[in-house]
């Protein structure tokens, strides 16, 4: 079942076409890998897609309403949540105070949030449950960006969109990214995961989209992605799809 569909999408910067004309089709329950070099446009198009950009032209239909044009807050009642590529928490509340924050998308009650926050933190795991009354300035990268992912899945997205959730963590903090990312998928989030890792990006995503220079070059499954010789020719370089799988 298709849950988003965009058509046509377009951003423009001034002269500069951030999104080009992009057609994209997310099913319900999939991992989509969305990548490209340094500028291609991935973060545009999360901007577009949560309204935090008004688009210059195309479709956003998401269960087939159009969306384009809404606030952030609608659309993330509607099902559709993202993370930041840079974590910039407010440093002066505790991390169950800025997981609540998410929560507050759908009740103003208190202990409501309280109780959704509390299971995200547990949920993650990364122990932010054990942390929960840290400042957030007290946390280590790997878990500023988990609470990150508490706290957009405390909305209760229908579609979660991660920007290089797993920029700067060791090889460890990745694979228990990797983990969590799949948990996520597995508990009926839909997910929209740009990576610059390729071996990650390839080994959790049922689809690879491959944005350069703000035009979709490439829409395939994960094989046929890394051996497209247009890809590999912008992107990939030197990434083996055999040997590192
Ligand atoms: N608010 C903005 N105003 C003007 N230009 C912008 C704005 N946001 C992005 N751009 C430009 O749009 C293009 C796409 O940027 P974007 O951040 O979407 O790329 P990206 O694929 O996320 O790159 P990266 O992998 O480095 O995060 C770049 O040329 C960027 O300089
Ligand atoms: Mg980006």
């Amino acid at each position: 079942m298709v849950l988003l569909k965009v058509e046509k999408l377009t951003k423009k910067f001034g002269g500069l076409i951030a999104n080009n004309n992009i057609d994209m089709e997310v099913h319900k329950g999939m991992i989509l890998g969305l990548i490209g070099p340094n500028g291609a446009g991935k973060t545009t198009f999360f901007n577009c897609i949560n309204g935090i950009y008004k688009i210059n032209g195309g479709k956003i239909l998401f269960e087939n309403k159009n969306i384009a044009g809404l606030s952030t807050d609608r659309v993330c009642k509607y099902g559709i949540t993202r993370t930041f590529q840079v974590v910039k928490p407010a440093e002066n509340i505790t991390v169950l105070d800025y997981v609540m924050s998410g929560a507050f998308c759908r009740t103003w009650n208190t202990s409501k949030a309280r109780k959704t926050a509390l299971e995200m933190l547990d949920f993650v795991g990364f122990d932010l449950y054990g942390k929960r009354d840290f400042l957030t300035k007290q946390l280590t990268l790997s878990d500023k960006k988990a609470i990150q992912i508490a706290s957009t899945l405390a909305t209760r997205p229908k579609i979660l969109m991660l920007d290089e959730a797993m920029a700067g963590l060791t090889k460890n903090e990745q694979q228990d990214a990797i983990k969590l990312i799949k948990k996520i998928r597995d508990s009926g989030v839909t997910l929209i995961v740009v990576e610059h890792v390729m071996e990650i990006v390839m080994s959790i995503a049922d689809k690879i989209v491959v944005l350069n220079s703000g035009i979709k070059i490439a829409d395939d499954v994960p094989e046929k992605v890394a051996n497209d010789p247009e890809v590999i020719n912008a992107y990939l370089g030197g990434f083996d799809y055999a040997k590192d799988n």
